[in-house]
């Protein structure tokens, strides 16, 4: 078998570490799967501020808003968009982080139905940002992989971006980026060979309502707007992917 996954238990987290199939491969299959990682936490995300109408609903209980539903939507989307069905994962190399990330969606979600369900409250605080902070929280206890959602001015200081998301932050920021090239290198972390990759996001007209103009408004969150327009950075999705050469 050229590539094999193998189940490391360690301190009491269970790390899922790839075999690459050649060095020389390596670097190339960890972008794929990484690549992969950032679409699946986008497409999440995606479900969940779709349907923020429905969560912010006061009036109903029950919204069908569960940890199935959300899974299902994004295996959906991710097979339209990649050709790769995660319904019949013994075909498809890597499965197991994939799996994990639509687990971890699955396990937030989960975790969030009183919230979800409280009738006879609008707003609840759960959002987009939100879920996808839990998502890596949780994916980074089943795999070891870290995941973030980043952002320059940052609102919430557990998605505050390390000196090296910052730096490419600040490269995105600049007119001359490509605008939606994500960036990639090999280096090390604490002494670990790792994939990173930094996926930049851009404000849409949806984002507005919280993210855009006035500048300094409170937005229905009870935070200072950043005064974003269509198109300005928003932020970015990072990614630290340890290689097992
Ligand atoms: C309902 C309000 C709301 C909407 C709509 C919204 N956001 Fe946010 N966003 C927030 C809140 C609140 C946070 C901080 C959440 C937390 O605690 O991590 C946040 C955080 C973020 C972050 C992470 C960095 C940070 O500030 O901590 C990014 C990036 C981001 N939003 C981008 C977007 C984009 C892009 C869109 C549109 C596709 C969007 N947001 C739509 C409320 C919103």
């Amino acid at each position: 078998m050229r590539r094999q996954v193998l189940m490391i238990v360690a301190a009491g987290m269970t790390t899922i570490s790839l075999a690459w199939s050649t060095p020389a491969r390596a670097a190339n299959e960890a972008e794929v799967v990484a690549e992969h990682l950032i679409e699946l936490v986008k497409i999440g995300s995606g479900v969940v501020s779709e349907h923020q109408a429905t969560i912010n609903d006061a009036a109903k209980a029950e919204k069908g808003f569960t940890a199935d539903f959300v899974a299902n939507q994004v295996m959906e989307r991710f097979k339209k968009q990649t050709k790769i069905d995660l319904r019949i994962p013994n075909v498809v190399p890597q499965a197991n982080y994939y799996l994990a990330l639509v687990e971890a969606e699955r396990n937030v979600v989960d975790e969030a139905q009183p919230v979800i369900n409280r009738q006879g409250v609008g707003f609840k605080g759960f959002l987009h940002a939100v879920f996808a902070r839990r998502v890596g929280e949780h994916f980074y206890k089943k795999t070891g992989v870290r995941m973030k959602l980043t952002g320059i001015n940052y609102r919430n200081p557990n998605n505050k971006p390390d000196d090296f998301e910052q730096e490419v932050l600040r490269m995105f920021n600049d007119p001359r980026h490509p605008k939606g090239q994500a960036y990639v290198r090999n280096t090390t972390v604490d002494g670990r060979s790792v994939l990173r990759m930094i996926d930049p996001e851009y404000a849409v007209a949806s984002c507005l309502s919280c993210h855009g103009v006035p500048k300094g408004e409170r937005d229905i969150a009870g935070i200072k707007k950043e005064g974003w327009k269509e198109g300005d950075l928003a932020g970015a999705i990072s990614l630290v992917l340890p290689l097992k050469q």
